[in-house]
């Protein structure tokens, strides 16, 4: 087999154009791209391990269900995900910055092994810009593709970990050099490798500190960045949509409403029969996957109540269907959330809005908002 390295590349490669473009920045060096690529890196890992935790919320194994503690576990990783996800993207642009000029040396292939490797940097740099790009368009509300966001979002998550990985094994030796270099100040004067450091780093950080107040509510006056208020909407919690955009407007407000539970046995109850059960109250958040959340208080019969009345159990698998038809029309529940869940007639004291899912709502703990079905009127024991 021969050596790659040794095989003679043509002779079109071995004269460097006169205008090829050169760089010389003394900003520039390993030292300063494996520091940015290090806190790249963890940002990039946090975003995946909490990206598939969000996945897992849409089609958990049977065996292992979502734990209902704690309660704001969904709220944390999700709030983790986005705000690491904003936070990346200046990241990302200032690692590019760093090693720019590396993709200008000349010439642009060395052999069959260099080749490869540009090939899998070009496969990470296309695949975790178009991540990040399409993952902001996704929190905006703003869709302007054909295809399904979640399903290419978890496929190409894995796409750029993979390639990420990669490229931390290929360059690991100039990652351990690089770490083990001091950011010496420049003789030139003017702004230093560690000033770069430090003014990226504050970029970096109004970047995220304006963004956690769609999570953190003390910090939502600075919150400018972030494309969700978690107070504004109907009794301070936001609406993602509204019962008109489902269509449901009449069917909700029907003196025909019913809601049916089917198990061993079946039930069917009017409005004032559900207003009628035993109620609790909890505090619980709703987390949004698009990183907003904000904690309210839910009053209603709790589920399991009905769900035993049908024969069920905690252990049973409990699935929701909403008034709207459509992706997020119905959820299922099982175990302790199933334990904790409660069907909401009230929100923060008051008969819950139409726009947040009246007349009947689910919330449970740990739970992505798109899966705390709305405007309830069937319920499936299993
Ligand atoms: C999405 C994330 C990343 C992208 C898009 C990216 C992109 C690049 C590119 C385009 C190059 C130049 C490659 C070449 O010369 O052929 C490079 C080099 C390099 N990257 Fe990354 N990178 C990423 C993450 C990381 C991470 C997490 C580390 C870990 C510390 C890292 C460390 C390095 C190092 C040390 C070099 C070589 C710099 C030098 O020799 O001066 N990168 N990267």
């Amino acid at each position: 087999m021969p050596d790659t390295d040794q095989v003679p590349f043509p002779a079109l490669l071995q004269t460097k154009p006169p205008r090829w473009p050169h760089f010389d920045s003394a900003l520039r060096s390993t030292a300063v791209t494996a520091r940015i690529g290090r806190v790249l890196g963890i940002a990039f890992g946090v975003c995946f391990v909490t990206g598939l935790l969000s996945h897992y919320q849409y089609a958990p194994w049977h065996w292992l269900p979502i734990p209902a503690a704690p309660y704001w576990g969904y709220r944390l990783t999700q709030g983790l995900h986005v705000i690491t996800g904003i936070a990346c993207i200046p990241l990302l642009l200032l690692k590019l910055w760093s090693v720019f000029h590396r993709l200008f040396v000349w010439p642009p292939v060395r052999s069959v092994a260099h080749s490869l490797e540009r090939g899998s940097i070009a496969v990470l740099v296309a695949a975790s810009g178009f991540q990040l790009i399409t993952g902001l368009f996704n929190i905006l509300q703003f869709y302007p593709w054909p295809w399904g966001f979640i399903r290419v979002h978890y496929w190409m998550s894995w796409v750029v970990i993979g390639s990420l990985l990669l490229h931390i094994a290929v360059q690991l030796p100039a990652i351990r050099e690089g770490l083990a270099t001091k950011l010496v100040p420049d003789s030139r004067g003017g702004l230093s490798r560690r000033g770069v450091l430090i003014a990226g780093g504050a970029g970096v950080a109004v970047v995220a500190a304006t963004t956690v107040g769609q999570v953190v509510p003390a910090l939502q006056p600075i919150a400018l960045l972030a494309p969700r208020q978690p107070r504004n909407g109907p009794l301070g919690v936001p609406v993602n949509r509204t019962a008109q955009a489902a269509n449901v407007v009449q069917k909700a407000r029907s003196s025909q409403y019913r809601l049916t539970v089917n198990g061993a046995s079946m039930l069917s109850l009017s409005l004032a029969d559900v207003e009628a059960l035993p109620a609790i109250t909890t505090i619980l958040p709703i987390s949004c996957v698009e990183g907003w959340s904000i904690q309210a208080h839910w009053r209603g019969p709790k589920l399991l109540d009905l769900v035993t009345k049908v024969g069920g159990s905690r252990s049973s698998l409990v699935s929701v269907h909403s008034l709207e038809n459509g992706a997020y029309s119905q959820s299922s529940l099982t175990g302790s959330q199933l334990e904790q869940a409660v069907l909401a007639t009230h929100l923060n004291d008051v008969r819950i809005p139409l726009d947040h899912g009246y007349p009947l709502r689910l919330i449970a703990p740990d739970r992505a908002g798109v899966l705390q079905t709305k405007w309830l009127t069937r319920i499936e024991v299993r």
